[in-house]
């Protein structure tokens, strides 16, 4: 087993059959853990990257059986934020030194083309890179925002299992979640994918094939996250991941894509309350604190025990600057795109 994370570490290759083997066993996780840490260090260094997340809307045209953001979820106030409160959390998020903003939504189509293409031009216009995280869109709503500014896009395929996903996501298909990342990643988007991890009838061959996807398309940001059962669900009673199996499919991920963003995400601190720090030091190079303000953040619930959500986006800017510097990191003062490396041994 030490060998495979040995050969993980050097060449940044393992078979499926590989990965598998070492997702199955938790004997040799600290050294796993340490091997992506360390080729964290080699390939994107010791800064952390903050991106201020802006919440602006939890209405959902789909019905994604494990999300709380799901259309028949009638035990959820919605909101949709104006434009003028998007702006203005932009530029508040501006003055705490964020230089990303990630504008995140349900699939939501009140907020049409211009109105989006108006939003990216404002936040654009305060000199920060942009990422859209609202769903899957045509190609050509793909290349309006893109023509309007935006950098980056995510779009997790959540699993690459097909039967899975369409049994998860009633009403949509995996086709077309691979040919909306086919496309941005055309479109010269920065793009980031990922899965969740602990999916009913989802097997670690199954999480093999999601880090092996991931590397087949070159992703440039991969977020991972433990499923978190929601009780407003049809998933209410499933049994959800776990943290470790959680890290080990990140801290892959990482051996294997060693130039690449990877977010220690929020729902790794809902199932540990040192999750985004561990994260850190298993292979993640950035957070996403939450920069909406008010009740938003608790109604942006897509499973239960979310993090910050009575929380200041002030606050949460300090407590997390805190954090890195506490485990002898620095935060960036750049925009943190993904800087390409050469792959070598
Ligand atoms: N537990 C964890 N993550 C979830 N997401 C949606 N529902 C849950 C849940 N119950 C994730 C999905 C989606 C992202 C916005 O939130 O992976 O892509
Ligand atoms: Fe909507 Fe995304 Fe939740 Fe699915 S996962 S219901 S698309 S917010
Ligand atoms: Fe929100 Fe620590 S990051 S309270």
């Amino acid at each position: 087993m030490l060998n495979i994370i040995a050969k993980a570490e050097h060449t940044h290759d393992l078979t499926k059959d590989e990965i598998v083997k070492l997702l199955a066993t938790d004997e040799y996780n600290q050294e796993l853990f340490a091997a992506a840490d360390r080729v964290r260090k080699r390939f994107v260094g010791d800064e952390v990257h903050l991106r201020g997340l802006i919440e602006f809307s939890n209405i959902c045209k789909q019905n994604c059986l494990y999300c709380g953001l799901r259309r028949d979820n009638q035990n959820l106030k919605r909101y949709r934020l104006t434009v003028e409160q998007i702006i203005d959390f932009a530029r508040k998020a501006k003055s705490y030194g964020y230089k990303t903003i990630v504008l995140q939504s349900g699939e939501d189509s009140s907020f049409d083309v211009p109105t989006m293409q108006h939003i990216i031009r404002e936040i654009k216009a305060m000199d920060m890179a942009l990422t859209l995280s609202i769903g899957e869109k045509t190609r050509e709503e793909y290349a309006a925002y893109k023509e309007a500014g935006a950098d980056r896009y995510l779009l997790r395929i959540e699993t690459t299992d097909k039967a899975l996903y369409e049994a998860l996501d009633p009403g949509m298909s995996f086709e077309n979640r691979m040919r909306c990342l086919r496309d941005l990643k055309e479109l010269g988007y920065e793009v980031g994918t990922g899965c969740l991890v602990g999916l009913p009838g989802q097997t670690l061959e199954s999480l093999a094939d999601d880090i092996l996807f991931f590397k087949a398309i070159d992703a440039d940001m991969i977020g991972i996250g433990p499923f978190i059962p929601n009780p407003d669900t049809p998933l209410a009673g499933a049994k959800g991941g776990t943290f470790t199996l959680s890290l080990k499919v990140m801290a892959l991920t990482r051996l294997l894509m060693p130039d690449i963003n990877i977010p220690a995400t929020t729902a790794m601190e809902t199932l540990d309350p040192h999750g985004r720090i561990i994260a850190l030091q298993s292979g993640a190079n950035v957070v996403m604190p939450n920069v909406t303000e008010g009740e938003y953040r608790q109604l942006y619930a897509l499973y239960p025990g979310k993090i910050c959500i009575n929380d200041t986006p002030a606050h949460c800017r300090a407590c997390i600057t805190g954090k890195i510097n506490g485990i002898g990191r620095k935060v960036s003062a750049g925009y943190g795109y993904r800087q390409k490396k050469k792959i070598g041994q």
